[in-house]
């Protein structure tokens, strides 16, 4: 496992903001939502069938199962606890949206060749997972591999204007947008809790 197995989670709802709490972390917050729908809005430009790491609130797995060009979206994640929350707020789900479980490091060797135009990953992980080299080098060829030539990876935005280490070796071709964003007062995980986040697109040549 990359993850503990059993954290606490909970969705707080207070003064406006709205919190995926997982182990006492900001795991997701609903600020994101615009960014979120700008990377689903981009991977949806590469094709029809895609796949997504985290659910977390379901923001980008909506936006992108909503997109006319989706003909399927699965969406990937650890814990039973994040469904069911996400299930109690958006009880009729869209056909084509299909949502399983497991660790990410794990299905992805399970993962069909050339199954997908697009995967867009979104989980919140420790530290120690971010900064596992082998991990990296181990997990970054099979997405690839899952990938359909001409398909993208697209990771969560970044709030510094630099290239992950972990997913350059891998493509060639890189797409960087630049968007704003405000954050709550109280989030912790950005650079600050307002400036400009990258959403990069690595292309599968
Ligand atoms: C930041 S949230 C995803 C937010 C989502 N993009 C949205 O729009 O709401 C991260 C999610 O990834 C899940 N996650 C963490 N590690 C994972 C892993 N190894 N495999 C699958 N899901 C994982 C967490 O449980 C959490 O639900």
């Amino acid at each position: 496992m990359t993850q503990r197995s059993s954290p606490a989670i909970e969705l707080v709802e207070h003064d406006g903001e709205v919190t995926l709490s997982i182990d006492g972390e900001q795991a997701m917050q609903a600020w994101e939502r615009d960014l979120m729908w700008a990377s689903a809005d981009m991977l949806c430009e590469y094709g029809h069938d895609f796949y997504e790491v985290g659910l977390g609130l379901g923001l980008s797995a909506l936006r992108i199962a909503g997109n006319p060009a989706t003909r399927g979206h699965t969406v990937l994640e650890l814990f039973d606890e994040v469904e069911d929350l996400f299930r109690a707020r958006h009880p009729e789900l869209p056909e084509n949206l299909t949502i399983e479980r497991g660790d990410f490091f794990h299905r992805v060797f399970e993962l069909p060749s050339e199954s997908v135009d697009g995967m867009f990953f979104d989980p919140a992980l420790d530290m120690e997972v971010w900064t596992d080299k082998e991990l990296w080098a181990a997990t970054m060829p099979q997405v690839v591999r899952v990938l359909r030539p001409g398909g993208v990876f697209i990771p969560f935005f970044s709030t510094k204007p630099e290239l992950r280490w972990q997913y350059t070796p891998h493509f060639r071709r890189i797409r960087v947008e630049r968007h704003p964003y405000t954050a709550y007062d109280t989030t912790t995980y950005t650079y600050g809790t307002s400036g400009d986040a990258y959403i990069q697109c690595f292309v599968k040549d």
